[in-house]
């Protein structure tokens, strides 16, 4: 099962913005479908495989921002450190008891990017020197 799904309506139109997007569904997706199968440790592996590859795009996007001059920087990036401060609390959760991690990466993976995408990133359309 997937647990994010790519939608048109999250494209910023910069080309490597919405492949880092559809990128990190894709990495996102694959580790839940490991949650049943694989060990512990892999999924940690998983987990800080996803932390970077967002870290890294956070800070492509905030390139972007600062070089248009976009008018909702702070506020974006202030909703980018508090997504890697909740993704950091999931990761140590994870590691404290896998069953409690499983079930909070479902349901705050999910929640918090689809949220993201689709209001402060989408908000990104057209304001963004390609
Ligand atoms: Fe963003
Ligand atoms: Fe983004």
């Amino acid at each position: 099962m997937s647990l994010l799904e790519w939608k048109s309506e999250y494209s910023v139109g910069i080309a490597s913005i919405d492949d880092e997007h559809r990128e990190m569904i894709e990495l996102i997706n694959s580790t839940y479908a490991k949650l049943e199968s694989d060990p512990d440790d892999q999924i940690e592996r998983g987990l800080e495989d996803i932390f970077t590859a967002i870290s890294m795009h956070f800070a492509l996007e905030e390139r972007f921002m600062l070089n248009a001059d976009y008018d909702e920087y702070d506020a974006h990036k202030a909703d980018h450190e508090e997504l890697l401060d909740q993704m950091r609390d999931l990761m140590d959760a994870y590691v404290a008891s896998p069953e409690l991690g499983a079930v909070l990466l479902e349901q705050g993976l999910s929640d918090w990017f689809s949220v993201h995408f689709a209001s402060f990133d989408a908000r990104l359309h057209g304001k963004l020197d390609a």
